[in-house]
C-alpha cells in the first residue's frame, strides 16, 4: 500500500477520459483505508472515491486523493429457509460476483448480468436493468463514515433507494465509503423474463428459462445494443429517463403520443431518454470526438481523445435540443467530476 503521485485515471474510468490525480491510494481493507484517512499529509486534500470507473465523467486533472476501493471476498454468511445471505467486498467486480451467483445457484440478481464497475458502487444509484433493481435483493451494506472514522450498517430503508438513485447520491454524498454489500438471495428462482426482449431472445437461443440462460440472454441482448467500454469509451446511459406527471404526459402525448412510455408509481409516467434523443436528431450523429451512440441514443461516447469538457458540452447540447423540441429535461445520470 503506497501513494502513487500525478498517477493517470486513463486506464481508470471507462470514458478512457486523460486526466490525472494529485495522488492515488488503493486499499483493500477498512484498516488501510483508515490509515490512509488519518495521514496527515493527505487529509486536507479533496476525496475522489473509485470503483470500476463506469459512472463517473472527469471534467478534468483532479487535484486530489483517489481512493481506488479494492476490498475483495465473496462469503455466504446465513441461510434461512428460502434464502442465501451473502457479504460482498466492495471491491469485487459486479458482473464475475453475478456470474459466481450463478454458478452457486443464488438466484435474483442475474437480469443485472454484465453491468461494468464494482460491487461498493451497486447501491449508489441502485443499479438496474431488465425489470430488476439492487434494491430488490439487498439486505444491507457497511460503510465508513468519513467524518467519525466508525463503520456504520444501513439496512434497505436507510438508503433511501430510487431510480439511479440512493441517500449516498444525495444527502451523504461524500460522507461515506462503502465497504461491502449483503444480498439476500434465493434458493427457489423466481425468473424476471417480461422486461424487454428476455422471452423473444430465450426462445431465439432455444433454451428453456433458468438463472443461467437468463444470464445469458440479458448479455447477448447488451452485447447487441450498448457499446463495449474496452473498444468506445462510454459510462452506459449518459441521462436517466424522465419521470413526468401524468398531467405532463397528458400534454406532451397530444403532440407526441408514440413517445415509449411506462407508469412510474401511480402518478407518473416515466418516458424513454433514448427515444427523445433519437428523435431530436442526434442518434449516430458525431460531433468533434464525441457523439451519441449509433445503436443506443441515450449512450454517449468518446470516439477517441475527447475531454471531459467536451463530452458536458455535447451533452448539454443534447439536453437543450430535446427540451426545445419536447419540453422534457434530462437529468444527467452519470456523476461529474
Ligand atoms: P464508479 O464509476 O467508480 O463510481 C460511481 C460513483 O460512486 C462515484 O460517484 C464514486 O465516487 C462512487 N463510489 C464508487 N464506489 C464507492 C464506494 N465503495 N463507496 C462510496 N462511493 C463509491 N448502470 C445501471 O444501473 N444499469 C445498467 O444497465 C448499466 N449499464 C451500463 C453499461 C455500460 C456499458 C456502462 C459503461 C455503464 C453502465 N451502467 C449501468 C453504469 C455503471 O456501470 C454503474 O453505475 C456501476 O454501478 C458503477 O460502478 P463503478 O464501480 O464503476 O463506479
Ligand atoms: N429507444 C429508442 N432509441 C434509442 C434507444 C432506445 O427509441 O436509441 C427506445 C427503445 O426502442 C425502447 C426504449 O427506448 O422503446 C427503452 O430502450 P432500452 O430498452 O434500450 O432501455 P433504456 O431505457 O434506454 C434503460 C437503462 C439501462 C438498462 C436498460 C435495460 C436508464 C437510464 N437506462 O435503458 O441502464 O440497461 O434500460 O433495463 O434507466 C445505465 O443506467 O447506464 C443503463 C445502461
Amino acid at each position: 500500500m503506497h501513494p502513487e503521485y500525478n498517477a493517470s485515471l486513463k486506464d481508470y474510468n471507462t470514458f478512457g477520459i486523460d486526466a490525472t490525480c494529485k495522488v492515488m491510494h488503493r486499499f483493500s481493507s477498512a484498516t488501510d483505508l483508515i490509515a490512509v484517512l488519518k495521514n496527515g499529509e493527505f487529509k486536507s486534500l479533496p476525496r475522489l472515491i473509485l470503483g470500476g470507473g463506469s459512472n463517473v465523467l472527469l471534467s478534468g486533472d483532479f487535484e486530489g486523493l483517489v481512493l481506488k476501493n479494492e476490498i475483495k471476498g465473496v462469503e455466504l454468511i446465513d441461510t434461512t429457509e428460502s434464502e442465501y445471505i451473502v457479504k460482498v467486498g466492495a471491491g469485487e467486480n459486479w458482473h464475475q460476483f453475478v456470474l459466481r451467483c450463478i454458478d452457486e445457484g443464488w438466484a435474483g440478481l442475474e437480469n443485472l448480468s454484465l453491468i461494468p464497475g464494482n460491487v461498493g458502487a451497486s447501491p449508489m444509484q441502485n443499479i438496474g436493468a431488465y425489470g430488476v433493481e439492487i434494491k430488490d435483493r439487498f439486505q444491507e451494506l457497511e460503510a465508513l463514515n468519513l467524518e467519525t472514522l466508525e463503520i456504520e450498517t444501513f439496512r434497505a430503508d436507510d438508503c433511501a433507494f430510487g431510480y439511479r438513485e440512493s441517500i449516498f447520491k444525495r444527502a451523504y454524498k461524500d460522507r461515506y465509503i462503502i465497504l461491502s454489500v449483503t444480498f439476500r438471495l434465493l434458493k427457489e428462482p423466481k425468473l424476471n423474463t417480461s422486461y424487454g426482449d428476455i422471452e423473444n431472445e430465450l426462445e431465439r437461443m432455444k433454451v428453456s428459462p433458468s438463472i443461467k440462460s437468463v444470464s445469458d440472454a440479458v448479455i447477448r441482448i447488451r452485447q447487441s445494443k450498448l457499446p463495449n467500454p474496452a473498444e468506445l469509451g462510454n459510462a452506459g446511459s449518459f441521462f436517466k429517463n424522465p419521470i413526468v406527471s401524468q398531467k405532463a404526459w397528458s400534454e406532451i402525448s397530444v403532440k407526441h403520443p408514440e413517445i415509449p412510455n411506462y407508469p412510474a408509481g401511480t402518478e407518473k409516467v416515466k418516458l424513454a431518454a433514448g427515444w427523445l434523443i433519437e428523435h431530436a436528431g442526434w442518434k449516430g450523429k458525431r460531433m468533434g470526438n464525441c457523439g451519441m451512440h449509433e445503436k443506443q441514443a441515450l449512450v454517449l461516447v468518446n470516439y477517441g481523445g475527447a475531454t471531459g469538457r467536451e463530452i458536458m458540452e455535447h451533452a448539454e447540447r443534447v439536453q437543450k435540443s430535446v427540451f426545445e423540441k419536447f419540453g422534457v429535461e434530462l437529468e444527467r445520470e452519470v456523476n461529474l467530476i
